[in-house]
């Protein structure tokens, strides 16, 4: 006879929100679910996206202490010479598939509130989250790309009514997830009658939930529902930072939640800063997928004619190098400085990614992860 299923760690929400670890500064790996990751270039050791390099990613990540993977929700590719971000996993099933084999790292899903039924929402990311012992997490996203959209017959709704619209579909989730059983929801958009979904989360608590909105009603969405809110670091001033984590903290607690902030990072790291900024430039510059660029560009409603021409350059190389995520760039020890900073602005965690995240992953976590362990902003890699 079996001995009875004992849970192998503490499930809280408190413990969902660390990651199950005391890191104070929390570390995943965004964005690879998609082919060419983050990245818009050509260079042919760019990201597979496919499942033998997810798998190997996943379980590197998971040895060495990586707190999250964060996929990106992506329906279409951008086209170009690369079909940037074309060929891509959905987040729920490669999250449950990576949650299988691995032991300690948490993964988030990345769900289109529009284009999935709530309850059948509920009940496959609880599925993942059995299958991971209390490991998935929810990234909510209202989406921001009609072509996707279009794709399900599902017309964009106005900006404001996406989330309000997010708002019924999370508090189904959450009532779904909770132990109420049974129950009818009438709201402006949904209208569900003898809702019930068990199992439960895993140990009966919800998974942690972030979010990303950008806009003030976006921003309101997030500190009212989430756990995790990722925000924007400046690129120039970290005391910036440091006021954008404070005033969405603020914002949080005025609705009674204390929330941790996060932020969006690319990393090129080298023996010497002068390797990183020439394989940086290599990737990012001189083999860019510059189609695929504009492409992203011209959806965004980005071009010379909407914006000042030098913003318009700015915005290109910033998209063609992690969409927009803060770029950094240098030696081990200017990466962990910089990541160092990112954490005395407030920072709970980054997301980043990296040109070929399993090629470049043991460099970054042998020179890397080390400092920041010596710097006492993680705790060595449990074995
Ligand atoms: C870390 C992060 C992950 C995101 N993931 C996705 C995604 O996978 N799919 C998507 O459609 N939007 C994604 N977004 C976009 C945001 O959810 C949000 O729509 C965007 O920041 C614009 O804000 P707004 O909706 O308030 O206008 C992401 C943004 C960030 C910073």
């Amino acid at each position: 006879m079996h001995a009875p299923q004992t849970f192998p760690r503490e499930v809280s929400l408190k413990a969902r929100k660390s990651m199950y670890g005391n890191n104070t500064l929390q570390i995943g790996l965004f964005g690879a679910n998609c082919s060419s990751g983050r990245a818009v270039t050509l260079v042919p050791e760019r990201w597979s996206g496919n499942w033998p390099d997810n798998k190997r990613l996943a379980q590197l990540s998971d040895d060495a202490g990586i707190d999250f993977l964060l996929p990106i929700g992506r329906w279409k590719g951008y086209g170009g010479d690369t079909d940037y971000q074309g060929t891509t996993f959905e987040t729920i099933t490669w999250a449950t598939g990576l949650l299988a084999i691995t032991r300690r790292i948490t993964i988030f899903g990345t769900v289109h509130a529009p284009v999935f039924n709530p309850v059948v929402a509920a009940k496959e990311m609880v599925t993942a989250d059995h299958v991971g012992e209390g490991r998935f997490g929810l990234n909510i996203v209202v989406g921001w790309n009609e072509g996707e959209f279009d794709m399900f017959g599902v017309a964009q709704r106005e900006h404001a009514d996406r989330y309000a619209y997010a708002q019924e579909w999370l508090d189904v989730i959450k009532t779904i997830w909770s132990d109420r059983e049974d129950f009818d929801y009438a709201g402006t958009y949904l209208n569900m009658k003898g809702v019930r979904g068990k199992p439960k989360p895993f140990g009966g608590v919800r998974p942690v939930i972030m979010n990303a909105g950008a806009s003030a009603t976006g921003q309101a969405f997030a500190v009212k529902n989430c756990d995790a809110f990722f925000l924007q670091a400046s690129r120039t001033s970290l005391e910036e930072t440091a006021q954008r984590v404070r005033s969405a903290q603020d914002a949080a607690r005025a609705e009674g939640r204390e929330i941790g902030c996060y932020t969006v990072g690319v990393i090129t790291c080298k023996p010497t800063r002068k390797e990183a900024e020439d394989y940086y430039h290599h990737c990012i510059v001189e083999h860019a997928d510059w189609s695929a660029v504009d492409g992203i560009l011209a959806l965004k409603n980005i071009s010379p004619q909407t914006v000042p021409m030098a913003e318009y350059i700015t915005q290109r190389t910033q998209y063609a190098q992690g969409m927009g995520g803060l770029p950094i760039v240098g030696d081990p020890d200017h990466v962990a400085a910089q990541l160092g900073d990112l954490s005395k602005a407030g920072l709970t965690g980054i997301a980043i990614s990296l040109v070929n995240y399993a090629d470049e992953l043991p460099y970054f976590c042998d020179e890397v992860i080390g400092r920041l362990e010596r710097m006492g902003l993680r705790e060595k890699v449990r074995g």
